[in-house]
């Protein structure tokens, strides 16, 4: 890679991260998404409520449409839904609550926080779980297209550390009075419970709140059991006793859908490798395995015949993994 021509494109996509990275905190810190977030603005109307200077407010604002976190009729700007939905979730700061603590966890190898603690689980899970429901909302779909034709009519589905539950009840909308069971922290629940009411499937989601390592589940009962994103959390001693629970949760002829970031998407490399690292600040075993890793997982808890499938959707670094009881 020598010449101007195959550098530029990853030169430019460097410089343009850092720079909408800037362009987004300082619109954030000087409150001018907030300002628009209160109603359509004129350049004018924006910089007197910031305290800001008309031009370089207009180019702010400029970049805001290019970045789709804001959009223009006429002489007025308004906010996306993108960037409602930023301001209001907990990725309101771009996740800099994490990222600060890089320098220390490369000098410590210390994560910042042990979301994969089960006394730090609930409290972080219940503000992220919905917001990871709705990046997650495509890759579902895709999941559930594939799926729903192999299931029967009222199927039974298992969907194991569920958070919003979206990529059961994805399914189960597309399988006629097909339920699910979802298994989480109480309060993570909750948001399962919200999607649930979204979908018009409230009254086809059974909950069973508490640890998934320790909670009864009931056995041979599901044609279906769903674990999403949940064994980049676990060693592989704890996912294989965990998937034997579920393996123990299963109908003779049902089958696990292991759900994760799995590497195999060149267009999802940046995602996969910034989501490890992502995952080494904020957790203390959590890490992305390869297909090889997860297929012996899979065997070694008793599963046959693991098939990965890419979903290529974005984040392009999603696979699922389905394999037999055998
Ligand atoms: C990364 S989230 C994935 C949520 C969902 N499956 C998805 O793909 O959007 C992991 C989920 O597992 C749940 N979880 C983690 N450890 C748990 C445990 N020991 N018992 C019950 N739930 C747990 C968390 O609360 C969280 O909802």
């Amino acid at each position: 890679m020598n010449s101007a021509s195959e550098m530029l494109p990853a030169y430019f996509r460097l410089m343009n991260a850092s720079g909408a990275a800037h362009v987004y905190r300082e619109a954030v810190r000087c409150g001018m998404l907030d300002a628009l977030a209160a109603g359509p603005k004129t350049t004018e109307e924006v910089a007197q409520k910031c305290g800001t200077v008309g031009g370089p407010t207009e180019l702010m604002l400029q970049a805001l449409v290019s970045l789709a976190l804001a959009s223009q009729t006429g002489q007025t700007y308004q906010l996306t839904p993108l960037a409602e939905l930023l301001l209001a979730s907990s990725y309101r700061n771009l996740g800099d609550e994490y990222w600060v603590h890089l320098p220390t966890l490369l000098r410590t190898g210390k994560p910042l926080v042990r979301m994969d603690d089960v006394a730090q689980s609930e409290a972080h899970y219940q503000a992220q779980a919905a917001v990871l429901g709705w990046m997650l909302t495509p890759a579902a779909k895709c999941a559930a297209q594939l799926l729903a034709d192999t299931l029967p009519a009222k199927a039974t589905i298992l969907d194991l550390g569920a958070g919003s539950a979206i990529w059961s009840l994805t399914l189960a909308s597309q399988v006629r009075e097909a339920t699910v069971t979802a298994v989480d922290w109480p309060a993570v629940l909750e948001v399962a419970a919200e999607t649930a009411r979204d979908l018009g499937l409230a009254d086809r989601l059974q909950t069973i709140a508490g640890n998934f390592h320790l909670v009864e589940l009931p056995a041979a009962e599901f044609h279906l059991a769903m674990v999403a994103n949940v064994t980049h959390l676990l060693t592989p001693e704890e996912n294989v006793a965990l998937l034997k629970k579920v393996r123990g949760t299963l109908r003779h002829d049902g089958r696990v859908v292991a759900i994760d970031v799995f590497p195999g998407q060149p267009e999802g490399g940046l995602n996969r490798t910034l989501y490890a690292l992502g995952l080494a600040l904020r957790t203390e075993h959590g890490r992305v395995y390869s297909y090889a890793e997860f297929e012996s997982i899979l065997l070694a808890a008793g599963f046959r015949e693991p098939q990965l499938t890419p979903l290529c959707v974005p984040p392009f670094a999603v696979g699922m993994l389905v394999a037999t009881v055998g």
